[in-house]
């Protein structure tokens, strides 16, 4: 039996970077999935790839939240494994963000990961419990080690936006553990995806470097010696979502090769 059968799991983000990396990984186990990003065409791509379903979902919109998690009912009449991972980042200099800057960080990165925590909670605790498991289901967000410190002074509201996400976490943790749902999250370092990419173009420019610069620098500080990769991260979600972390909630599990101690 491969680690993840029978468990149903819904990634948001699914399209690009961490969260193509564990569909990839958590379908190779045997799971489930329902891939949902706001670029329909990549999720479909990627599900049609590993003979999976895919839904275009604007986590932002309620309306979208909902057909997501319908979508997942009506296909499983349950949903295991919640994996809520959609996000954005930008560079912006502390003294330039503006109110825009922080509504749109903040509305992707932490208003709208609580509107999909809140919704599928409220389905999984009506669930029966997991095949093989005592939990009714799991939650597993996307922060970041930008929620603790450092290296990052030019994306304060990014940063703000990923300690929302640990707190949220941790309070769901308390709050449903009564039901038998856990929550963790996890707080990856630099990771080589498209949103690195975006970063490192945004912060090269700024300091007036050559491109790759950035992500030259602060990789160079990451104390395992190599920049990470999504599938680094995918080990550890799919362990998450695997009867073998059921007795782990509240955690903040750092995926980062060291970095968030060496900088
Ligand atoms: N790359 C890193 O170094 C790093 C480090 C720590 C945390 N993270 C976090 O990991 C998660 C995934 O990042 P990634 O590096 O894979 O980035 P990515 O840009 O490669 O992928 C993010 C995905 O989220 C989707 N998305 C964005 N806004 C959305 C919305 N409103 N509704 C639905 N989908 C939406 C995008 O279309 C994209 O497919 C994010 O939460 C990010 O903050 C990334």
């Amino acid at each position: 039996m491969a680690g993840l059968d029978g468990i149903h799991a819904l990634i948001t983000g699914a399209a690009s970077g961490i969260g193509a990396a564990c569909a990839r990984r958590m379908a190779g186990e045997g799971a489930q999935l329902l891939l949902a990003d706001i670029n329909g065409d990549g999720a479909k791509a990627l599900a049609d790839e590993l003979g999976q379903t895919s839904v275009q979902a604007d986590v932002t919109r309620a309306a979208d939240i909902e057909r997501m998690l319908d979508l997942a009912y009506q296909r499983w009449g349950r949903l295991d494994v919640l994996f809520n991972n959609a996000g954005i980042a930008e560079v912006r200099q502390l003294l330039e963000i503006t109110e825009n800057d922080w509504d749109r960080m903040l509305a992707v990165n932490l208003r709208a990961v609580f509107f999909v925590l809140q919704g599928a909670a409220k389905r999984m605790r009506q669930q029966a419990p997991i095949a093989g498991s005592e939990l009714r289901g799991k939650l597993i967000q996307t922060a970041s080690i930008a929620a603790y410190r450092g290296g990052l002074a030019n994306q304060a509201h990014y940063a703000a936006s990923k300690a929302g996400v640990v707190s949220i976490t941790r309070t769901a943790a308390q709050v449903l553990a009564r039901d038998k749902i856990t929550s963790n999250c996890i707080c990856p370092g630099a990771v080589d995806t498209p949103m690195w990419r975006k970063i490192d173009r945004e912060w090269s420019k700024f300091e007036g470097w050559e491109i790759g610069e950035a992500w030259k620098r602060r990789t160079s500080l990451i104390p395992l010696g190599r920049p990470e990769t999504a599938e680094d991260v995918a080990g550890v979600v799919s362990f998450l979502a695997s009867r073998d972390a059921d007795y782990m909630t509240g955690q903040a599990v750092n995926v980062d090769g060291g970095l968030v101690m060496g900088n």
